[in-house]
């Protein structure tokens, strides 16, 4: 029977007959035997393989370069190396791929600005194989922790034809021949301009509407041209959405989400965990556990103003109410001052976008944001505006197209409710839990301004 790498290394006996397949890591050859490590990838460890002179398939031994594909068949034994509990004893080899000789990946170590080069390989070695496994559990610990609490997964679109966060940062969706000095949005394929998305949200806040607890998990694109470690042009995003619930409300679950999320990685495998905490950020573990037990600070836009305004830094941006908080501002507040995940509301109503709810001091708006150390903003959600007057009137002076968004507006008309959601950046939470500090480096294939492979 074959059997995963991860399998057989948890085996609770020496089994007589077993086989394994992988990619080779690394081959030594003595006299009369060889050794082959073959990894998986369905753990961080990999197998050693001890296979004798003459036994089938050995004659292949020697093209079993770093990086080919093999097939052993043998007894699995107690290993008496250290670092391994068992090894293989091999009695048929078999070589599946032979890995031509100018393999990327040899021995030596390479850098994470190296490997983004090779994305088609990278999952490959040691660290982007516990990224993605990490990432794969945590994609189920997000269904978990909504399915646990009764909400519905919905499936937003991924082409639309409105701009929720109302920057205008959205990549256009056409047929139309580009560069044939046609724009006519009327005779594209939808009849209308068509974006892909950069939110779920409003489409979401509907089926709230409905459903009353919902949650959208898909990727989200956004056309800024802003090259730094925290941003990509595509990335995934959660967004759950209540109907009656307010901010409070709202905070409170983003709160308990991340630190959900952040527990769950410290209960998954300790293999992979072991290599974030280890070799990528030796103060992760302690970080993380902070995370999951201590609540969040809270404080409202105008208290962090005042806070950053004390503080006697100084920064690159000017702070000043009224101004947007900029990434040195929300990392001096998570990181210096509160030491602690920090969720900031109420902020200018002026700063954002049209849909959240107008608080009665008539400068601000129901907004939320939480604030993680070593990253700065992963959450962003708002009470929403159930008013129809209010919204409608926020829309006109916006110079939204308030005919287009008479689907939005109908559930203000129509039963409306108090409700709440927000979104939680799907890689920044990766980043997060395993320390790593750039974004293209949790992302199978990141997009970022002039990249895109393949
Ligand atoms: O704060 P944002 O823009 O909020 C929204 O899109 C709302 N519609 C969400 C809602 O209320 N349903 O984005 C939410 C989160 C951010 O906090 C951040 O974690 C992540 O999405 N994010 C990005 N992640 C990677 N690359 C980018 N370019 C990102 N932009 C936002
Ligand atoms: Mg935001």
């Amino acid at each position: 029977m074959c059997r995963t790498i991860k399998a057989v290394l948890e085996s609770s006996e020496a089994l007589e007959d077993v086989k394994a397949r992988g990619w080779v890591r690394t081959r030594r050859d003595a006299k009369g035997f060889s050794f082959l490590e073959i990894n998986d990838g369905s753990c961080l460890g990999s197998l050693q393989v001890v296979i004798d002179a003459g036994v089938p398939g050995s004659d292949e031994v020697p093209m079993m370069l770093t990086g080919s594909s093999v097939e052993v068949r043998g007894k699995l034994v107690e290993s008496p190396g250290a670092g391994q509990a068992w090894e293989l004893h091999a009695a048929e080899v078999r070589l599946i791929g032979k890995a031509s000789g100018d393999y990327p990946l040899q021995k030596k170590r390479h850098g994470p600005e190296f490997l983004r080069e090779i994305a088609h390989l990278r999952p490959r070695t040691n660290l982007f194989g516990a990224i993605f496994r990490t990432r794969s559990r945590l994609a189920h610990a997000v269904h978990r922790f909504f399915e646990e609490r009764g909400f519905v997964w919905v499936h937003t679109p991924i082409v639309t034809a409105s701009d929720c966060e109302g920057a205008g940062e959205m990549f256009r969706v056409t047929t139309q021949k580009v560069g044939g000095g046609k724009d006519v949005p009327e005779e594209d394929f939808f009849g209308k301009a068509s974006y892909l998305t950069v939110s779920g949200q409003l489409e979401g806040e509907t089926f709230a509407c409905a459903l009353s607890k919902i949650y959208t998990f898909g990727p989200t694109f956004r056309a800024e041209n802003s090259n730094t470690t925290r941003h990509a042009a595509e990335f995934w995003m959660i967004e759950p959405e209540m109907a009656f619930c307010d901010l409070k409300g709202d905070m409170d679950l983003a709160e308990e989400f991340v630190k959900a999320l952040t527990r769950s990685v410290l209960e998954g495998p300790q293999d992979d965990f072991g290599l974030f905490s280890n070799f990528v950020d030796k103060g992760l573990e302690e970080r993380l556990r902070f995370i999951a037990e201590r609540p969040f600070e809270r404080v409202s836009y105008t208290e962090a103003v005042a806070i950053l305004e004390k503080s006697g830094k100084s920064f690159e941006y000017p702070v000043a109410w009224g101004e947007n908080l900029q990434s040195e501002h929300e990392r001096y507040l998570t990181e210096e001052h509160c030491k602690s995940p920090v969720t900031v509301y109420d902020y200018p109503e002026a700063i954002k976008p049209f849909y959240m709810r107008r608080n009665d001091d008539g400068k601000t708006v129901a907004a939320m944001d939480v604030l993680v150390p070593g990253i700065g903003e992963i959450v962003g959600g708002s009470q929403r505006e159930e008013r129809y007057d209010l919204l409608r009137a926020t829309m006109e002076k916006d110079g939204l197209d308030v005919e287009a968004y008479g689907w939005y507006l109908d559930l203000r008309k129509y039963g409306s409710v108090p409700h709440a959601g927000f979104g939680l950046g799907f890689e920044r939470m990766l980043m997060l839990a395993t320390g790593v500090q750039n974004i293209r480096d949790v992302i199978p294939y990141p997009r970022t301004p002039g990249h895109c492979l393949p």
